[in-house]
């Protein structure tokens, strides 16, 4: 399934409007200093990298242009499960809850995880069941696309591919579970802020935090 259906990609390019202005630049780790070898990234790269974060964080927009980059596969969780199903998210939690949803979707993140190196973008509550928790740490490297709830809702747009949003106030509800949450995206290795940046520029923060993790350069 082209996932570019379920407004996932568009909600989070709305944010490449505006130009790399100087907040934005601050927020980049490294941004004193020139971007890393890529090439030199890449080959550091044993084992897959995994986006975690709220929906609307940006993690399949982020993650396909990140997989580009580095020239490595790109996967998203959710497109995997969508595509074995037959159905889309909303369905599967519709007909057989969410509890069957969290064990397709972690049957999907161990087969990525054993894929070697690659870019999967993860399902918002991924990470918050323990047992795909304990997969994602020990397997991949996690990083987690953080932004405030009013950002996640700019960039949502529609909220009829989020089952977990079909209530009365949206908004409130990604509040509730950001807060609910945040413990679960702590264990990721590495943290980027995305408020104010441009898909672009938020592939370049994620660049640089992961050459200083990885202490590339
Ligand atoms: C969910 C996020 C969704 C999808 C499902 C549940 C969540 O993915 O996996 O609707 O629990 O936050 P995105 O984060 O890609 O929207």
């Amino acid at each position: 399934m082209d996932i570019r259906g379920t407004g996932k990609i568009t909600a989070f390019a709305e944010l490449r409007a505006p130009a790399m202005s100087g907040i934005m630049l601050a927020a980049m780790p490294n941004s004193h200093s020139s971007m890393p070898d890529i090439a030199a990234l890449a080959r550091a790269i044993d084992r897959p990298l995994a986006l975690v974060g709220m929906m609307g964080s940006g993690k399949s927009l982020v993650g396909r242009r990140l997989a580009q980059r580095l020239d490595l596969p790109f996967i998203d969780s959710d497109a995997e499960i969508e595509k074995s199903a037959g159905i889309t998210i909303t369905e599967i939690f519709e007909l057989a809850g969410e509890d069957k949803f969290r064990t397709l979707e972690r049957n999907a993140i161990s087969d990525a995880a054993d894929a070697g190196p690659l870019v999967l973008s993860t399902g918002g509550g991924s990470i918050c069941t323990p047992e795909t928790a304990a997969l994602l740490c020990e397997r991949t490297i996690v990083i987690w696309l953080q932004a405030k709830p009013e950002t996640l809702l700019s960039r949502i747009g529609s909220i009829s591919s989020r089952p977990l949003l079909h209530t009365d106030d949206p908004l409130a509800t990604l509040r509730d579970l950001a807060e609910r949450r945040a413990a679960d995206y702590g264990k990721a290795h590495i943290t980027v802020t995305t408020d104010q940046l441009s898909a672009a520029a938020a592939v370049a923060a994620v660049l640089c935090a992961l050459d200083s993790h990885l202490t590339v350069s």
